[in-house]
């Protein structure tokens, strides 16, 4: 069926918007991209900004009720997903971001959800320009990753888009739009909605490149991880270095962090330890406030404080290797790390922690051949934790580290007996 002009509303749609199209293909963004000069900060900051406006896309379309929204949005899994990876790949070259950029992607995902709760059937206006990329990004996929040096899709899957189903897909998309209109849906808003998106895309990209000064770049902790909130991080970037080498390390002596939490808690263990690198200008005492403050906010959540202790060992060793001449504040992190010690051997003793945990380690097979190693600690430390008044910390590791479909039933007794033997040996 056609609309009034004798058009289906697909070709409407493209014909109506067919001018910010060309207009935003024309941008220097593009034209360098295309002829190898984009600079890679103007490319991750791209990805930066897509990433938070899918975010709230993917949301708002997650949390409301219509089936068909879910469906044009495609089944191939999530771009925002795909956008996260991407820019995780890219995360030890320390680049900052572009301000304005980050503004306008902002407003772009908050007029997003606003949409989604006043006009929620305007949304596939912003579904269409967005999916839209899949078609553009198709033709430059080759152009990023020659720029870039990059191989495969890693860091370029967002580009790769839906590969050889992108036709199928944008066919599929075709019918479902035109098919809503004929079924009642407001024409109109749907315009209007693809034509405002088509502006904040072209104020984004018309910040992207060319870049602003070095001075007007920063670091902000949504810049290295796109869900976090907009907490301060260090503004050199040889103590964001540190801090993401913290994070690493601390990720590699718990496997549990990455079999438990997957890229997600990786992306959050190196904003987190971010902040706390960013903590060392202020006095000891509130340093340790804000570690006691993160400490039980994320030992609820499944990541017990000694965790935190580690962190902040490896944090600091790694400050000092890039500035020694700032040890002196450093320090300050240590002093928050005996603060947490303290807090755990209070509720029961060291050398009684390490029997504890030693006798777990027996007991679940080394901890599972090393897959799983400290494990005994984390389990022993949720206890302290909780005995120290964090509440859900016992409970949230007890979920996870006795779930049937993961472990086997040895190892979730030797999980339900370290927890009883830990309880019955804490002090008060
Ligand atoms: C952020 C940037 C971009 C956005 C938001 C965007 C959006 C869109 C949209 C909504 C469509 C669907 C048009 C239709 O109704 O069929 C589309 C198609 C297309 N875009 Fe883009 N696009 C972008 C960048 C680019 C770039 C850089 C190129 C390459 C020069 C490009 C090339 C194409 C092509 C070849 C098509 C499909 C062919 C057609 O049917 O006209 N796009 N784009």
């Amino acid at each position: 069926m056609t609309t009034a002009d004798g058009l289906t509303f697909m070709k409407r749609l493209k014909r109506e918007t067919h001018a910010q199209h060309v207009d935003l293909v024309r941008l220097p963004f593009i034209t360098s991209l295309i002829d190898g000069s984009l600079p890679l900060a103007a490319y991750v900051n791209q990805l930066r900004a897509f990433a938070t406006v899918f975010g709230a896309l993917e949301d708002v379309v997650a949390a409301g009720n219509g089936s068909s929204l879910r469906a044009s949005l495609g089944l191939e899994g999530s771009r925002f997903s795909r956008l996260l990876q991407d820019i995780g790949c890219f995360g030890m070259e320390m680049i900052p971001e572009i301000p304005q950029v980050r503004r306008t992607a902002v407003a772009m995902a908050s007029r997003i959800r606003l949409l989604s709760l006043e006009r929620p059937g305007a949304l596939p206006g912003y579904i269409y320009v967005l999916q839209g990329t899949i078609l553009g990004n198709r033709v430059h996929l080759p152009d990023v990753k020659r720029n870039y040096g990059l191989t495969g899709t890693q860091g370029a899957s967002f580009y790769a888009g839906y590969g050889h189903g992108a036709d199928e897909y944008w066919e599929g998309f075709t019918a479902l739009l035109n098919g809503a209109v004929e079924g009642g849906a407001d024409a109109g808003d749907i315009i209007a909605a693809a034509r405002e998106a088509f502006e904040f895309l072209h104020d984004i990209h018309s910040a992207l490149y060319p870049l602003p000064t070095a001075e007007e770049m920063n670091f902000s902790a949504t810049g290295i991880n796109p869900e976090a909130g907009n907490h301060a991080v260090p503004d050199d970037r040889m103590e964001i270095r540190a801090a993401l080498m913290a994070a690493d390390a601390c990720r590699v002596a718990y496997p549990y962090f990455d079999v438990r939490y997957g890229e997600r808690g990786k992306r959050f263990a190196q904003s987190d330890a971010a902040w706390l690198a960013s903590l060392v200008e202020m006095p000891e005492s509130e340093v340790v406030a804000q570690v006691a403050w993160l400490g039980g906010v994320l030992s609820s959540r499944g990541m017990p404080r000694i965790t935190m202790e580690y962190q902040l060992t490896a944090l600091y060793e790694a400050l000092v290797a890039a500035h020694p001449d700032r040890q002196p504040e450093y320090e300050r992190l240590l002093g928050a790390r005996e603060w947490l010690r303290g807090e755990r051997v209070r509720r029961i003793p060291e050398e009684l922690f390490d029997e504890v945990v030693a006798a777990f380690v027996t007991a679940s097979g080394g901890e599972l051949d090393g897959a799983l190693q400290g494990m005994g600690r984390i389990i022993v430390s949720a206890v302290c934790d909780e005995a120290g008044g964090i509440f859900g910390a016992v409970a949230t590791v007890r979920q996870w580290a006795t779930d049937g479909v993961r472990f086997s039933a040895g190892w979730i007794t030797a999980v339900r007996e370290t927890i009883a033997h830990a309880e019955k040996t804490l002090a008060f």
